[in-house]
């Protein structure tokens, strides 16, 4: 590709001026493998951005969204319905764990975590607790980039470029620790106390003004935290204690990346609002959802009159056709493939090949759960991120697309990797760290 044909497109959380001059362009992609500009081959150690769980390219997903578009390209989600998107809910709802009765459709996470946080709020407003208002997150939370997702999203840096944020919102600490964590093998010993911090919060705000707690069961973009033993039910116990609601952001962790369903499954710790994204399409057509518990959708009902809306709230592309019958296809893959108890049978082998690099050069920790894991580097002064990027450039010239935040690396392939391609993907990324800065 000439320069120039680079430069019209605003890349997102990208180095614009970097990336032009040192383009990563690819052309395909099939199961394990992308395609590069050059014509190499790289293995897809992130599952795209987290989403491809089902590995790239797959037929009876491509099928479903052709045979969609010549069908039904697009119908409104307002006023008007057409079968996919109620099937989906359907599935949804059978598919995840019990308790949840609806779901709303949106083209995202972000999109998601909007609908959740404006559905918490106006839940609380439609029982009569109108003053509960305030929005709880955590440091380190990333809950996509609209102003309610950065707002109780906790990275600095996507958080001070844009002005006051929403009002009325608080964040708990996060449960990164290295000198009490590091190394630890799935969840850390370390840390459920932290959730105590939501005590404090009621006894200073007090919990008619607090209308929902948001987190990631596993913080995934900020760099893999894995929530210590005891932490997601001690928020659990707190939510419940002070009528406060639950939101899990799981648009990382739905469709199997922990080797269940989802983190709420995998933990057995039952929120009030579900977000997902990513994986429900396999990321083939963008799409996200919030699944609601029992209860809030009827308490709307039970406030609206019979001539008004429930929610004044939707998209253009809420339960857009193609991207249900990607969803629904998706579903499919996963449940005839048995996708998410693969994830389950190799993370034992995962969580070995990934400890393999604890004595390295530079390394600092390495943390795992489920199909994901994390390397952390000590970071060189005064240049923050330099190792991240020079490992993720290097990876990808060596054929290994790996994920890097600040100088973290993780790691979350498709669920159809094989234990040879672990070995390939450690053997490159190992490789790779022995040449760091
Ligand atoms: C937990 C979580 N929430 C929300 C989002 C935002 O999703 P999207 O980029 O589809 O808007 C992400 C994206 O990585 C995420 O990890």
């Amino acid at each position: 590709m000439q320069t120039q044909q680079l430069e019209a497109f605003w890349m997102p959380f990208t180095n614009n001026r970097a990336f032009k001059a040192n383009p990563r362009i690819l052309v395909a992609a099939k199961d394990m493998y992308y395609t590069s500009a050059d014509g190499r081959q790289i293995l897809d150690g992130t599952a795209g951005l987290w989403c491809v769980n089902a590995g790239h390219g797959r037929q009876k997903i491509v099928e479903a969204v052709q045979k969609q578009v010549a069908e039904l390209d697009y119908a409104p989600p307002f006023r008007m319905g057409h079968p996919g998107s109620f099937e989906l809910a359907e599935r949804l709802i059978a598919l995840f764990p019990e308790g949840f009765d609806r779901v709303f459709f949106g083209n995202s996470g972000s999109e998601a975590v909007e609908s959740a946080l404006k559905i918490a709020i106006a839940y609380h407003r439609v029982r009569g607790e109108a003053s509960r208002t305030r929005l709880i997150g955590r440091e380190r939370g990333y809950h996509g980039v609209g102003f309610g997702g950065i707002s109780v999203g906790g990275m600095a840096n996507n958080r001070k470029f844009f002005g006051s944020l929403l009002p009325g919102t608080d964040h708990l600490p996060h449960t990164h620790n290295l000198e009490k964590n590091a190394f630890s093998k799935g969840q850390p010993q370390w840390g459920a106390h932290l959730a105590d911090e939501l005590e404090r919060m009621v006894k200073l705000h007090d919990p008619s003004t607090i209308a929902a707690v948001i987190v990631e069961p596993v913080a995934g973009s900020t760099g893999v935290l894995v929530p210590p033993m005891g932490y997601l039910e001690r928020l659990r116990e707190l939510c419940t204690q002070y009528g406060i609601l639950l939101i899990f952001d799981e648009v990382i962790t739905a469709f199997g990346r922990l080797g269940a369903t989802c983190a709420t499954e995998y933990f057995n710790v039952v929120p009030d609002l579900i977000t997902m994204a990513k994986g429900i399409t396999n990321a083939t057509v963008p799409m996200g959802a919030v699944l609601t518990r029992k209860g809030i959708y009827d308490a709307f009902v039970a406030a609206a009159s019979e001539r008004a809306m429930e929610l004044p709230h939707g998209y253009t592309y809420s339960g857009h056709p193609l991207a249900c019958a990607a969803a629904l296809a998706t579903l499919d893959v996963y449940q005839e493939e048995g996708l998410f108890d693969r994830a389950k049978e190799l993370a034992p082998y995962w969580q070995k090949c990934a400890h393999h690099l604890k004595d390295l050069p530079h390394v600092i920790d390495v943390r795992n759960i489920g199909l994901v894991a994390a390397v952390e580097f000590e970071s060189i002064p005064d240049r923050i991120g330099d190792r991240g990027t020079f490992c993720l450039q290097r990876c990808f010239e060596k054929g290994l697309m790996v994920r890097a935040t600040g100088d973290i690396i993780a790691l979350s392939p498709p669920l159809i990797i094989t234990k040879e391609q672990i070995d390939r993907l450690f053997a490159i990324f190992a490789e790779t760290i022995q040449e760091l800065p």
